[in-house]
């Protein structure tokens, strides 16, 4: 089973976007999937049309009262309509986690814990994170073998993602294993020099990371949420789409490797 989690500390830049897509062309595939919402804010819950303010189980139940063993943990998934693909939704209640968690010991590692008792239930974890750094987010670089950073290339974006790698170090100090991190740029427009520019900036700052793969604006990504659909089904051969299945490609070329 191999997780994977998309995190930046920026909002609107495509990471719920990049679970949904990833989900949907690994499932495609034949792979069994999890999508694991520990956004507070649910769009990943929304997006699979289950509402994160009425749930009353979630990911939230992975952080109190005892673990749940590995019955009660398939108790809290939910279908997505799509065959291949399960839900681990978040809910309001998440949002009350980070205060909760203060003080309180391995508090970071309850996912990670989790996910192991699902061990052989799936082929790819995808988890989905907020845009900020907190327990939640540390939780979901803790359980991960490979970090995916959605970048939007825009003017400045450099200076947010700064941020990030210095979060990605921190968490490193505690790693028995280096956490490696791979940076998408995303709604990439060549007609703009803002664009442009950052995507020149990415491959000077971080020629190690940045992906191959290159996420242009395509407006099928928001047709296909409106839907309930992953973008594949929607139009599987859309840029943005093939876009995806390239760096999907990329990255399963890096997991042979390891
Ligand atoms: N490459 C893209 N082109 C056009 N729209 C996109 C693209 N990626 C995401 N979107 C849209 O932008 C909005 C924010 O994306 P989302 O994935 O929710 O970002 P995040 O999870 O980082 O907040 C959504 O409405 C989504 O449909
Ligand atoms: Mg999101």
């Amino acid at each position: 089973m191999r997780v994977w989690s998309v995190a930046n500390q920026k909002g609107g830049v495509g990471k719920t976007t990049t679970v949904v897509t990833l989900a949907g062309l690994l499932a495609g595939a034949g792979h069994r999937v999890l999508a694991v919402d520990l956004d507070p804010h649910g769009s990943l819950t929304s997006y699979f049309r289950h509402d994160p303010d009425e749930l009353e189980r979630s990911a939230f139940d992975l952080f109190s009262g005892d673990a749940p063993d590995r019955d009660r943990l398939q108790a809290l998934l939910l279908p997505t309509g799509h065959e291949r693909i399960a839900l681990l939704p978040s809910s309001t209640a998440l949002a009350t986690l980070e205060r909760r968690a203060v003080g309180k010991e391995g508090m970071g590692l309850q996912v990670a814990r989790a996910l192991r008792r699902l061990e052989g239930e799936f082929d790819y974890v995808l988890i989905d994170s907020p845009p900020v750094l907190g327990v939640l987010m540390v939780n979901a670089l803790a359980a991960c073998q490979h970090l995916l950073v959605p970048v939007q290339t825009e003017y400045l974006a450099l200076k947010g993602l700064e941020r990030m790698v210095r979060s990605i170090a921190m968490v490193n100090r505690a790693r028995k294993r280096k956490l490696e991190y791979s940076l998408i740029p995303t709604f990439y427009d060549r007609r703009t020099q803002a664009s442009v520019n950052c995507l020149r900036e990415l491959h000077r700052e971080y020629p190690a990371q940045i992906a191959d793969a290159v996420v242009p604006v395509d407006t099928k990504f928001r047709n296909a949420s409106v839907q309930g659909l992953v973008p594949s089904r929607l139009d599987a051969g859309s840029r943005g789409v093939a876009a995806y299945a390239k760096l999907l490609r990329s990255l399963l070329a890096r997991q042979m490797q390891d």
